[in-house]
This record gives structure tokens, C-alpha cells and sequence, in this order.
């Protein structure tokens, strides 16, 4: 039985896609076990789409001060059907912000609070003006969501 991954990943500019994209490849490529990656947008999430996912990565912009519109809309609509029925989901977070981050590092780690899911590492803040080696950031940070999920440590 494959075990599943999550990502939702707010894909605005090039840059993001880059990101995201990244983030899937590094998973589609791990080759230790039978892992199956899917990558949404948070618009595209629903629900069910968390049930079903053994882990989530999740990956936002920092607008105007707090997550992504597209990311709280995802929260706003699903918040409340996987309170009490995803507790300990074990979930990776990283956020490409142009200024700083802080603000809504703080509001997703609370979510994951609410939520009871397990954050797996520090969520991964990609502050100030583009830099590639973003890109292997998430995707090592998303590689050790994979590789974690196979080798049963999460
Ligand atoms: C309307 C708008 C508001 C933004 N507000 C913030 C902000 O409050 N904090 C921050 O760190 N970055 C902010 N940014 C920068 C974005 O986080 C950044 O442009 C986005 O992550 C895309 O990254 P990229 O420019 O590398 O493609 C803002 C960008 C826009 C367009």
C-alpha cells in the first residue's frame, strides 16, 4: 500500500511555481519506497484531499502582512471538517516571502496547533529577494517529508 504526500503550494509568479514544482520532483524522485506525491493549489483542496494524504507540505506566499489569501481560503473552507479528523498529520511548511515571513509563520504554526498536526521541522521562511538555492531548500525539505513517511518516522 503506497503511503500518500500532500503538497499545496501557492504557485503565483515563476518563482513559486519553481518551488512547488521542485517540491514535487524531489518526492516523485525519492526512490526508497512506494510513495505517491500529489501537488494542489489551495483553491483546488478540499476536504477529502487531507483525509486521504499521510502527510501535507505546505507551501505559501506572504502577502500584505499574513499567508496567501489562496491558503487561508483553503483554511477558511476546511478548517473546521479536519478539526478532530486529522490530528497528528504530520506536515512540512515553507514560505517565500519578499520582506519577512514571521507574521505568517506564526499564524500557520498556530493552525497546526489547532489542528493537532505534527510540524516535522521548522517551518522553511525563503526571505528577501530570490535566491535559487530556495529551490533546494524545499526540495529537502520536501525529500525528508518523503523519506520520513517511508522509513515510518512520522
Ligand atoms: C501585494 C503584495 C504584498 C506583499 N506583501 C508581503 C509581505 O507582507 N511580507 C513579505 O515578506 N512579502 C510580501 N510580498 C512579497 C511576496 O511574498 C513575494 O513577491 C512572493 O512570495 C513571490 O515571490 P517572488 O517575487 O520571488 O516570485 C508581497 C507581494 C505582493 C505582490
Amino acid at each position: 500500500m503506497p503511503r500518500t504526500l500532500l503538497i499545496v503550494a501557492n504557485r503565483p509568479s515563476p518563482n513559486t511555481a519553481a518551488l512547488a514544482d521542485a517540491a514535487l520532483a524531489a518526492c516523485q524522485n525519492y526512490d526508497g519506497g512506494d510513495i505517491e506525491t500529489r501537488c494542489l493549489t489551495p483553491f483546488e483542496v478540499t476536504a477529502p484531499n487531507l483525509f486521504k494524504a499521510d502527510a501535507v507540505v505546505i507551501g505559501t506566499t506572504e502577502n500584505i502582512g499574513y499567508m496567501a489569501g489562496a491558503t487561508k481560503d483553503m483554511f477558511d473552507r476546511c478548517y473546521n471538517d479536519w478539526m478532530d479528523r486529522t490530528e497528528a498529520k504530520p506536515v512540512a511548511i515553507y514560505i517565500r516571502a519578499g520582506l519577512d515571513g514571521t507574521a505568517t509563520k506564526r499564524a500557520l504554526t498556530s493552525i497546526c496547533s489547532g489542528l493537532k498536526w505534527r510540524l516535522v521541522a521548522e517551518p522553511l521562511i525563503l526571505k528577501g529577494d530570490w535566491d535559487d538555492r530556495f529551490i533546494n531548500e524545499v526540495a529537502e525539505l520536501s525529500l525528508g517529508m518523503a523519506a520520513g513517511l517511508d522509513i515510518g518516522i512520522f
